[in-house]
């Protein structure tokens, strides 16, 4: 599953990595009288877009339970941070947040602060101990017991539930659209992970994969249509292996939820994340080709181009298994763009293995990419197994190798672009203008383009042709269609 970077070269700030804005956003959901409820919570969210899906999903419970959200820290009885372990740098960050809420906790002693996600789930009740302003603990597949755990923690106790669960998925849970723009929205229809890559915390914060019930997706993503949304992202942590069984044996695989999705209706565009090189299949590719709707864009985390880096990553696929999928989505499909997730300087990397890395992004041609450098993470297999042995001067300077050939492969792939014409669905106005609108074409690039005297609004198609373009944004003004 794709993380929102707060890690790496501050360099990598000059990426598209358009939701890095979002990160530690305080958020209230959109059109909710505040004056309805007892009690208000604030909630910050930090990591990746499941993280902020399961905020949605807290401020449901909650407000089924009678709390409004806030923007407003001061005026919050309750406070959240829905955090992040996946590496060293997104802990640091949630603690120094902590570390501001104890000012306000001290005007305002009433004021409980809960600590939700990765970390509650990797620290479990030592986060009370290192962290002793923290009211509560809730691990991702607590949420349900967060209405009890406050009133406990009300009587003044600690309050901790870190249990995972094997059939927790909330389908039954409507989440609350915090902060949305009204026409993209995130549907999580998997959570867990039972892939083992060595580098990473999530098999152990977020438990086993288990996969949603598909009636409830499919609803879920008529009811957002019928609100005026347009388009959905189907979330899991390896969306390829989404398998649920019915009661009658039935059984509906990836492929086939994509296809039910994509038949809600034609205006409704359907993406995905994250995709696993070892399990996205070519039902799924010729699946995406036969709907228009289904957007061209894959993101498919390559980590490390060296097979022998691969294996200690246990990632399960060599260099070419990998090369040879995103050959066989260009043969599918031409225009879908692919994006990826790189490490750099993993256990052992020598100064080949770097290369190899380089040499696959040139060959996978990554619209973008979200690069980091390796942060071990306790208990997992790397941090058990292999030592941590590039120097960090090594690892910055190979990240900022693969940075550099990012920002030249995504300029190049913007320029490839030039003149010709994207079907756009706009999401509203561009960040530096009230003059244009901003949207995004099926491949996920961001398009901006003036507004002019045309009648148009968020949610709607429109035409636009590209004629500039920087690194990040294509710019282009609306053609007839
Ligand atoms: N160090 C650096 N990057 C990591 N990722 C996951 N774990 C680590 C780690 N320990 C990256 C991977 C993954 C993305 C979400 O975060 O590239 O795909
Ligand atoms: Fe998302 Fe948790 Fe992984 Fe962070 S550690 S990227 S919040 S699953």
């Amino acid at each position: 599953m794709h993380e929102i970077p707060t890690n790496a070269l501050d360099v990598q700030h000059a990426l598209k990595a358009h939701d890095e804005s979002r990160q530690g956003e305080a958020y209230a959901p959109f059109a909710l009288d505040p004056n309805q409820y007892r009690k208000h919570f604030y909630i910050e969210s930090y990591g990746c877009q499941m993280n902020f899906s399961d905020s949605e999903i807290v401020a449901s419970i909650l407000n089924q339970h009678g709390f409004g959200a806030t923007r407003n820290l001061e005026e919050a009885d309750l406070v959240l941070l829905n955090t992040c372990s996946i590496r060293e740098k997104a802990e640091q960050t949630v603690r120094k947040r902590l570390s501001e809420f104890r000012k306000v906790k001290e005007k305002k002693p009433g004021m409980l602060v809960g600590v939700l996600g990765c970390m509650a789930e990797r620290l479990k009740s030592k986060l009370l101990e290192e962290e002793k302003l923290v009211d509560m603990v809730v691990g991702p597949d607590a949420y349900r017991t967060l209405p009890g755990l406050v009133e406990e923690a009300e009587t003044g106790q600690k309050a901790v539930n870190v249990m995972l669960s094997r059939d927790e998925t909330y389908a039954d849970i409507s989440p609350v659209r915090l902060d949305s723009n009204g026409v993209t929205a995130f549907v999580s229809i998997m959570r867990g992970c039972n892939n083992m890559c060595s580098f990473c915390v999530v098999p152990f914060t977020r438990g086993r994969e288990r996969s949603r019930d598909d009636v409830s997706i499919v609803a879920e993503c008529q009811d957002l249509y019928n609100r005026g949304f347009r388009e959905v992202t189907l979330l899991g942590q390896n969306v390829d292996s989404y398998y649920f069984v019915h009661e009658d044996g039935r059984i509906v695989n990836f492929a086939g939820l994509l296809e039910k999705v994509a038949l809600i209706s034609p205006l409704l565009r359907v993406r995905f994340s994250t995709s696993h090189p070892k399990d996205i299949t070519d039902e799924v590719l010729h699946t995406m080709a036969r709907y228009e709707n289904i957007c061209r864009y894959i993101h498919l985390p390559v980590q490390s181009g060296s097979t022998r880096v691969l294996q200690l990553m246990n990632r399960t696929y060599t260099r070419e298994w990998y090369m040879a999928r995103v050959d066989r989505i260009r043969e599918i499909m031409p225009d879908c763009g692919i994006s990826s997730d790189i490490i750099a300087g993993f256990c052992t990397e020598t100064e080949e293995d770097h290369q190899d890395t380089l040499s696959i992004m040139e060959h996978s041609r990554y619209d973008m990419s979200y690069m980091f450098f390796y942060s071990e993470r306790p208990g997992t297999l790397a941090a058990r197994r292999y030592a941590d042995d590039v120097p960090d001067a090594v690892k910055k300077r190979r990240l900022q190798e693969i940075v550099e050939l990012q920002n030249r492969l995504s300029r190049e792939s913007n320029e490839q672009d030039l003149g010709k014409t994207f079907k756009v669905l706009i999401e509203g106005n561009s960040k530096r203008s009230d003059q244009d609108w901003m949207g995004r074409n099926s491949q996920n690039k961001v398009v901006v383009f003036p507004k002019g005297n045309l009648p148009l609004q968020k949610g709607d198609y429109v035409w636009v042709k590209v004629h500039d373009c920087t690194q990040a944004t294509l710019l282009g003004e609306v053609v007839p269609s």
